[in-house]
């Protein structure tokens, strides 16, 4: 049974006691003011008689009178827990970050907590009375509305709001009843918007990757039929498929890594060896090794670096990373004869490291994608340059692990700066 219940059951109990101990004393007092006239020691004691029944009287008056004072205590004892209850009950409502409304048979909003006003977008105070179908005007809704009413069992029933912006509504609603008879429904609202939104990630990622998957898979197997079909005992032929096999071999192994390390990243698993790092330093020990692939490239490096030195405190390996992939994509991204930039830049808290080139640039439209796993500006040509689409992906998720943030800016035709954003280490 509900406390509630048990309460109102114990008031009612201690309700009918008190009416009939009060009947049971004024019978009581009766019998014994009758009984005291025909004691025979008083008949002729007239004074007596009066004193006894007085006192009697008295006597039960304060016993009256204490029973009634007990009566209060009890009475305030049980209203200032119905009062405590309610207070806790609204307070409940009041801070539940799910929606909760009522509303009556006749589908008329009797209720709202702030949660509800707030997922459903609606001023305050200014629904109650209002139909449901008014607030929520979906099908499904008003098709559990109905089942509810009608079968009194559970509904549930996710909808799509557009209040102002798009918004994902799972609903329970539940029937409840009010002095023995259908009170009407209790809905609970949870917003979804956030789990959907990631579903809908996770579907277009696993599409992407066996998308990424199946093409260099499909060139393996065709290649091997060939092969199988009679290409062998072409030695030539069969050196060129070879050559095609292996390279796509090494894509597939390539794409594999990068989307395992982009998950450990993801799963912030990837265990950061942080330390203080000096971006200057960094910047020069790394390039270093660059320097035979520039020049296959035909293309100048430039590097403007501080005269202080610019710690943060970071994955010395992480970090170089993030360089590295963005110097690779300024090589791969820029024709030969063009200039690669590379400045660390010292600001109040902050230190900043560019990646400038002088290549084909990335349109405006596009530049907020990048970052995106798997995006590519100009699909056919970069995948046919070996990418996986997965660098700056991983750039970001790295850069964010430590506290940082990236940002790109680029003119078609003319280049690209790529730049990271990290916290210097407080002296
Ligand atoms: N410096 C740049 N200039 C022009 N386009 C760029 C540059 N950097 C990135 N892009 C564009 O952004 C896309 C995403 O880059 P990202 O580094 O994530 O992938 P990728 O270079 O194609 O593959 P991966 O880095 O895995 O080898 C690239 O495919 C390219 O279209
Ligand atoms: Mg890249």
């Amino acid at each position: 049974m509900r406390p509630g219940l048990n309460r109102f059951l114990a008031i009612n109990c201690l309700l009918a006691v008190t009416v009939f101990a009060f009947s049971f004393a004024g019978l009581t007092l009766l019998f014994i003011m009758g009984s005291v006239d025909f004691l025979p020691g008083f008949e002729t004691a007239l004074g007596h008689r009066f004193w006894l029944k007085l006192m009697l009287a008295l006597g039960l008056a304060i016993l009256s009178a204490f029973a009634i004072s007990q009566i209060q205590q009890v009475w305030r004892g049980e209203l200032d827990k119905a009062y405590a209850a309610k207070s806790r009950f609204e307070a409940v409502l009041e801070h539940i970050v799910s929606g909760v409304m009522l509303i009556d048979t006749k589908r008329r909003v009797l209720f709202l907590n702030p949660a509800a006003e707030r997922l459903l977008n609606l001023p305050a105070g200014s629904v109650v009375g209002r139909d449901i179908s008014e607030i929520i005007c979906t099908d499904d809704f008003a098709a559990a509305i109905t089942a509810a009413l009608q079968t009194g069992e559970l509904q549930e029933v996710e909808s799509t709001l557009f209040c102002p912006e798009k918004k994902n509504l799972r609903s329970y609603i539940s029937s409840f009843v009010e002095r023995g008879s259908a009170g009407g429904l209790v809905i609970v609202f949870h917003d979804i918007t956030e789990l959907k939104r990631l579903e809908q990630m996770r579907t277009e990622f696993v599409a992407s990757v066996s998308h990424e998957l199946r093409t260099p898979l499909t060139a393996v197997r065709g290649f091997t039929e060939t092969l199988l079909e009679g290409a062998m005992m072409d030695q030539a032929k069969a050196e060129h498929f070879l050559k095609i096999i292996a390279d796509e071999t090494r894509r597939l192994s390539a794409l594999i890594d990068d989307l395992m390390d982009l998950s450990r990243l993801e799963l912030k698993r990837a265990n950061l060896n942080v330390g203080p790092v000096d971006l200057t330093h960094l910047v020069t020990e790394t390039l270093v090794g660059l320097k035979p692939r520039l020049d296959k490239a035909g293309l100048v490096l430039v590097v403007d670096l501080p005269e202080a030195t610019a710690q943060v405190s970071g994955d010395r390996d992480r970090l170089r990373q993030v360089l590295l992939n963005l110097v690779d994509n300024a090589i791969k991204y820029t024709p030969s004869g063009g200039k690669i930039t590379v400045r660390v830049i010292r600001l109040t808290e902050k230190a900043r490291l560019e990646v400038t080139d002088t290549g084909r640039g990335i349109p405006t439209q596009e530049l907020a994608r990048i970052f995106e796993r798997f995006y590519r500006v100009d699909k056919a040509r970069t995948r046919s340059q070996g990418g996986t689409g997965l660098g700056l992906a991983i750039v970001k998720h790295i850069v964010e692990l430590h506290g940082g943030h990236v940002g790109a800016q680029s003119e078609p035709g003319k280049g690209t700066t790529i730049s990271v954003t990290l916290p210097l280490v407080k002296r």
